[in-house]
């Protein structure tokens, strides 16, 4: 069970095992990697697919000839490999032009840029067959208070949302678009910092059902939130359209980890909650392998990405299986947590008249009751720990 196959959706981005270690303080640490041998070996590894910022698939700049051979090689591989591109997104941060940001940049050609680049992506996108269109916004934000008016920002982030809703339903595209929220980094601070900004902002968007959200672990943990109370919110708007799964060890830089280092326990709940909903999307990887490994250590790397979400998967099932466990969610009421508080028939002034709802209540007596949480996140621990 511990051994991945395209069954299990598991997808990579190219760009995390084509990490070549570039940081703020060094230079890359490895060789470029060909995104035809990436789908390769990742295929061998198991994987159902892999997604692609377009600047990873056609270098920058590259002239129309050039772009074509790339698209061909790339298509060659994945009709070789059986390989799905459910998902693609576009750099708009690499290149010095968006400095200052693409969709949401001061300068208005860069923006119009932004928008012709990124439409250019999604005619590809469309033609290899993705359904998810991720954007990041990695460098709309700010480093200082005066530089950026975020409310007119939010003006022309609406602005671009609203016409690539407009662009694929005239072309007719199955394309949904996913915005995936990040604190800082590169940025100072970064517009749609959480789930819960990019949730909002989505409601004021005139395509809002075609717009949701990519979360990434790392990149909620990093201000210090809780992944799966932010997927299960995501799930609850019906938002949760494609997820980045990583490691993150607490609010620092971006760490990009493997899936499974870091925060294991936040990494169990999030399977476990995964696996028990109706998302039936792509398990995509969103890390970077660090820049001590040479190419054997990516492809480890990798490779443990999937094996870790299949030991959580199981030990999830484990858990939620065990007749200890079946006794202490009832031991700590989470049927009651499911019942309406209000009875069947029963409205509002039924309420105001129940005097065992209040008058004769017996608070005191009700704050005596445990809750038995303990217990029941012993056995949680019990089970991760293979007690
Ligand atoms: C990050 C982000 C990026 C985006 C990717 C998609 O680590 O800050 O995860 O990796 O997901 O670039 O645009
Ligand atoms: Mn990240
Ligand atoms: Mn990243
Ligand atoms: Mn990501």
């Amino acid at each position: 069970t511990l051994t991945p196959t395209p069954a299990d959706r598991f997808t990579f981005g190219l760009w995390t095992v084509g990490w070549q270690g570039r940081d703020p303080f060094g230079d890359a640490t490895r060789p470029a990697l060909d995104p035809v041998e990436s789908v390769h070996r990742l295929a061998e590894l198991g994987a159902y697919g892999v997604t692609f910022h377009d600047d990873d698939l056609i270098p920058f700049g590259s002239d129309a000839g050039t772009r074509e051979g790339h698209i061909k090689r790339f298509r060659q591989a994945l009709d070789a490999t059986g390989m799905a591109v459910p998902m693609a997104t576009t750099n708009l941060f690499t290149h010095p032009v968006f400095k200052d940001g693409a969709f949401t940049a001061n300068d208005r050609d860069v923006r119009r840029f932004a928008l012709r680049k990124t439409i250019r992506n999604i005619d590809l996108a469309a033609e290899l067959g993705a359904t998810t269109y991720v954007a990041w916004g990695g460098r709309e934000g700010s480093e200082s208070g005066a530089a950026k008016d975020v409310r007119v920002a939010l003006d022309r982030l609406k602005e671009a949302f609203d016409l690539l809703g407009d662009y694929v339903e005239a072309q007719g595209y199955d394309i949904r678009f996913a915005i995936e929220p990040k604190p800082n980094e590169p940025r100072g601070d970064i517009l749609l910092p959480t789930i819960g900004h990019a949730l909002a902002f989505i409601n004021s968007l005139e395509h809002a059902d075609r717009v949701g959200l990519n979360p990434e672990v790392g990149h909620e943990q990093m201000a210090g939130l809780n992944f799966p109370h932010g997927i299960a919110q995501a799930l609850w708007h019906g938002k949760l359209f494609h997820i980045d799964l990583n490691g993150q060890s607490g609010i620092k830089f971006d760490q990009d980890l493997r899936f499974g280092a870091g925060d294991l326990r936040q990494a169990f709940w999030l399977v476990d909650l995964l696996e028990s909903s109706d998302y039936a999307g792509p398990r995509h990887f969103d890390f970077k392998p660090p820049r001590t490994e040479d190419i054997n250590g990516v492809w480890a790397s990798a490779a443990g990405n999937m094996r870790n979400y299949l030991a959580l998967k199981a030990k999830a099932a484990a858990f939620r299986a065990d007749p200890a466990v079946q006794a202490a969610l009832r031991a700590s009421r989470l049927h009651e947590l499911a019942q309406p508080t209000l009875a069947e028939g029963e409205s509002l002034a039924d309420l105001l008249a129940d005097p065992s709802a209040f008058e004769s209540f017996d608070a005191d007596a009700a704050a005596e009751r445990g809750m038995a949480f303990e217990a029941l996140d012993q056995l949680a621990l019990d089970h991760l720990l293979g007690l």
